[in-house]
């Protein structure tokens, strides 16, 4: 029988702890981008507003109306929430007990403010995410919003973001979201190409611009809905 010696075994542990880190990476970063393509498609969404209560409330009971769909979406969604924040949590301890994953391929050398603020930008998102559950879905946040249904019996989509976004203290709460959300999409983003090794010289400056391309559009998307409403663009 092969006897390994104390060396040896240290050698083991590290190759052991070096798999498990790229692999908890990957991960991570897989769920993250299952996230970063929910909040594409839920601002593309929320932008029916602009065509009035018929189309986003008709859209939204055209989800709601496929029970299994939807659920099977929400479990996905937070699956990959509770997957993405357990491991990086998981990922940064680590690191911070000095043992830093490296990237598959080089890292940038001027480290962006978006990409130093990565966990900060993350724990407000999250928690910008709860608040928005509690108010927009539940409904538990602001007593004064309307409860309700429109005229045809559908949930009042229109009439709920409306009611929101007229009240500077949510526009300002959303505003914060957005500046959370922005930053911490545009790092993600384009260090998912570092993530999964995925590096070409000539495009290098492209998966570079890429993040904060998304970060914006999506950003862009969001502010372009709330300030609508609190300028006055879009009313009841
Ligand atoms: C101006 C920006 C936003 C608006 C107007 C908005 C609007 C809404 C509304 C009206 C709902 C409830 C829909 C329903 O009950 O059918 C909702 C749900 C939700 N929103 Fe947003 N949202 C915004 C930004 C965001 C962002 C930035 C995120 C994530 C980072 C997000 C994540 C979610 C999630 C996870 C749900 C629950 C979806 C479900 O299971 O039904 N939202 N949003």
């Amino acid at each position: 029988m092969a006897v390994v010696n104390g060396e040896e075994r240290e050698e083991m542990n590290r190759a052991n702890e070096f798999v498990d880190s790229v692999g908890s990476k990957l991960v991570a970063s897989l769920a993250g981008l299952g996230l970063a393509g929910f909040v594409i498609f839920h601002m593309l969404g929320n932008l029916q507003v602009f065509e009035g209560s018929d189309a986003i409330n008709g859209y939204a009971s055209f989800l709601h109306d496929m029970p299994i769909l939807l659920w099977t979406a929400r479990a996905g969604l937070l699956t990959a929430a509770a997957v993405h924040v357990g491991l990086t949590i998981r990922l940064a301890l680590r690191n911070r007990r000095g043992r830093p994953v490296p990237y598959a391929l080089r890292r940038y050398r001027a480290a962006s403010v978006a990409s130093r603020t990565m966990a900060l930008t993350g724990s407000l998102l999250l928690a910008f995410i709860i608040f928005h559950l509690l108010h927009l879905t539940v409904g538990v946040i602001d007593p004064s919003a309307p409860d309700g249904m429109d005229v045809q019996g559908r949930l009042d989509v229109y009439g709920k973001i409306v009611h929101a976004f007229r009240n500077p203290l949510y526009v300002g709460i959303y505003v914060a979201g957005q500046l959370a959300l922005g930053l911490h999409l545009s790092h993600a983003i384009s260090s998912a190409f570092q993530t999964w090794g995925i590096e070409h010289a000539a495009l290098d400056r492209l998966f570079k611009l890429a993040g904060p391309g998304v970060a914006l559009f999506v950003v862009l998307g969001n502010l372009a809905i709330i300030f609508a409403v609190f300028l006055g663009w879009l009313h009841p």
